[in-house]
């Protein structure tokens, strides 16, 4: 098992969609270029949902119109339907990111319409992903637990999950949507998908709400998992998910790969400068732990 491991950024689209005020497109755009500048090659930067049911990723096309011409790095974006597949097209976005859930609940509510129907409408983005050369990676929310529904089911994360991968996603991130769930739980998610869809296409996407998500991650990584998931300063949540609170911080995950000896081509003192950045902008302290612990050197002067 290779001791390399991918951080696939989330903050500036799960971290910043729930954000209730208002944040400036420049801001976001800041954000991306520092995140870049840390190292990281993957950076979710927003979403082709309706500006209706997601207001703070209204700035999708200005967003991926600046981005359009960096082809160094990833920049995936989310894309619900055709609609938002057309425009994400319009801007030459090389990655889009599909997603459903493995509960009938939360999908209604997030997407409004069943599991079912949500992957007839991706079979309609994969095929224009597949004539226009453009990856395509699924998220299966809910793995851990519904906020609807309570349990649910290995069986379904396996089923869901395979039809993603099936349809020609080239990784599958399992998201413990409201972070409920626990390390041995992840382990037999893991060891059970693992049979349908190979190790180094899963990834793993961990919200922090009930403080297990590094504990998840390395029962993840134990499992063969190498691609992870995180937000920069630990922001993030879900509109559709109430209690789903932040993304496991980005600078957390890096420093326990650091010390696990784990290669993340990332600047942890970069990472860290970045938290604090958005934090700033947003007017209060990153969440994660690494940043407040290991505050950069301005930062230290001001208090
Ligand atoms: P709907 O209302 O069923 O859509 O919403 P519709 O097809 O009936 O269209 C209704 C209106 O929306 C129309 O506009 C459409 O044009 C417009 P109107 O005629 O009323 O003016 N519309 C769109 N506008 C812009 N972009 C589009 C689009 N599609 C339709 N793509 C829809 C269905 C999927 C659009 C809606 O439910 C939606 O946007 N949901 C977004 C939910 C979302 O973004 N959630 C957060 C991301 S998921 C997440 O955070 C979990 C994750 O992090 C993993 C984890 O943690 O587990 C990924
Ligand atoms: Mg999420």
């Amino acid at each position: 098992m290779s001791d390399t491991v991918t951080i696939y950024e989330v903050g500036p689209r799960d971290g910043l969609q729930n954000e209730a005020q208002n944040i400036a497109t420049d801001i976001k755009l800041s954000l991306i270029a520092r995140l870049k500048l840390s190292g990281l090659k993957h950076i979710e930067a927003t979403s082709f949902v309706s500006p209706k049911w997601v207001p703070q990723m209204a700035d999708h096309n200005e967003i991926m119109e600046a981005l359009a011409g960096d082809v160094d790095i990833a920049y995936p974006a989310l894309v619900p339907n055709v609609k938002g597949m057309e425009a994400a097209l319009s801007h030459d976005v090389k990655t889009v990111a599909i997603f459903t859930a493995a509960s009938e609940s939360f999908t209604q509510k997030n997407i409004n319409c069943s599991i079912d129907e949500s992957v007839e409408r991706f079979a309609a983005i994969a095929e224009m992903a597949q004539t226009q050369n453009v990856k395509m990676r699924g998220y299966v929310s809910c793995v851990a637990g519904c906020p609807y529904e309570g349990e649910v089911s290995v069986d379904k994360v396996v089923e869901v999950s395979k039809a993603l991968y099936d349809m020609g996603c080239y990784e599958i991130s399992l998201g413990d949507t409201i972070g409920v769930g626990t390390p041995n739980q992840v382990k037999d998610i893991i060891n059970a998908l693992k049979t349908a869809v190979p190790i180094e296409h899963i990834a793993l996407h961990c919200h922090d709400t009930y403080g297990q998500a590094l504990a998840n991650i390395y029962a993840g990584l134990d499992a063969g998992v190498r691609v992870i998931d995180s937000a920069i300063a630990g922001l993030g949540g879900c509109p559709y998910a109430k209690g789903a609170s932040g993304n496991v911080a980005t600078e957390d995950v890096a420093y326990m790969l650091r010390g696990l000896g784990m290669d993340t081509g990332v600047d942890l003192e970069r990472l860290i400068e970045t938290a604090w950045f958005i934090s700033d902008a947003l007017g209060r302290k990153p969440i994660g732990h690494v940043a407040n612990a290991l505050q950069p050197e301005y930062k230290t002067k001001e208090t």
